[in-house]
């Protein structure tokens, strides 16, 4: 690997025996928008690059990057990744892409944060970054996996923001509804994402107004089968998918590829 596509880890936290979280160096080079993601990896066997695909979950405006990660059984890459330690390398290519980004939708007044699992990476970037509170007055937060255990990334970074740098001075005017849901687990919210917005069931645990295409603007980022699913509900209800050269009301990506895409 290119010297320059070398970053140092600087921590590393494990959430559970399948997710974890890590921090590495910055590039002094790289611009990012908050949403996108980077391919991230390590050498293989023959010292050539293994990369893949991560949202970065760090805002744009931290001095340092943060992924959070599953750990695959077997994935090429995750097998190993999972036990790097602080003082490691890992190869980093400085290109970042992506839809998850403000750029790519109309303004509006409330911002619906629909993820599952290791989808919420990119939503731990939009939610540090004081440009969602300028955009939005309200952000609801959907975050839901099969259980408690893989909620407790999306809860810390939800619970630091008042403590977030920039974040702070704006987030006592507006309101974040943070929604978090287990599906194989017993716990105080259960469902999935789409039944509880059909059911209309987190509106009015929220007490808030149901979806509304000319106010509400969503970011989406799950499963093939999630997204294909989130894309018919928010059509139903008029919203149409952005991008960065249309910006619209809601905008997708996956969290991974797997099975049907
Ligand atoms: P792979 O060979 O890549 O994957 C093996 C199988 O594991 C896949 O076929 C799939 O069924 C399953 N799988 C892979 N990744 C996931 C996942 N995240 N959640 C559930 N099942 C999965 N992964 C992250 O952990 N964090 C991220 O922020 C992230 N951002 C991504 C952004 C984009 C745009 C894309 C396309 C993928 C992203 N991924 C992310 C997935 C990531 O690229 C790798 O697939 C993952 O790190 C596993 O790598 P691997 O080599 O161990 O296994
Ligand atoms: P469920 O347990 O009912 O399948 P996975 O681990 O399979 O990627 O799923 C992560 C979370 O996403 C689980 O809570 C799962 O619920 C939910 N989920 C999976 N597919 C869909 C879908 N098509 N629509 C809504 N939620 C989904």
């Amino acid at each position: 690997m290119s010297a320059s596509d070398r970053q140092t880890v600087t921590a590393v936290r494990h959430w559970s025996d399948s997710l974890f979280s890590f921090q590495v160096t910055r590039p002094s080079a790289l611009r990012f928008r908050s949403g996108e993601f980077v391919m991230i990896g390590l050498p293989d066997d023959g010292g050539k690059p293994l990369l893949r695909a991560y949202s970065i979950a760090a805002p744009c405006w931290a001095d340092e990057l943060e992924f959070y990660s599953i750990k695959v059984e077997n994935g090429p890459l995750t097998s190993r990744l999972q036990h790097i330690r602080p003082g490691d390398e890992i190869i980093l290519r400085p290109k970042p892409v992506g839809t998850l980004v403000h750029d790519a939708l109309l303004p509006g007044r409330r911002l619906w944060l629909l993820a599952t699992g290791t989808g919420f990476a990119p939503f731990a970037s939009i939610l540090r970054d004081a440009e969602t509170y300028e955009r939005f007055e309200e952000v609801v937060v959907m975050h839901t996996c099969r259980r408690q255990c893989e909620l407790d990334y999306s809860a810390s970074v939800i619970a630091a923001l008042p403590e977030t740098p920039l974040v702070d001075e704006l987030i006592g005017g507006r309101k974040v509804y943070y929604y978090p849901t287990t599906t194989r687990e017993a716990t105080r919210l259960t469902g999935r994402i789409t039944d509880n917005i059909a059911s209309g069931r987190v509106f009015a645990d929220l007490g808030i107004a149901p979806l509304d295409a000319a106010t509400d603007r969503a970011m989406v980022c799950g499963s093939y089968a999630f997204n294909v699913d989130v894309k018919a509900l928010l059509e139903g209800q008029g919203l149409r998918e952005g991008a960065n050269s249309e910006p619209r009301e809601y905008v997708i990506e996956k969290a991974f590829v797997g099975d049907g895409v």
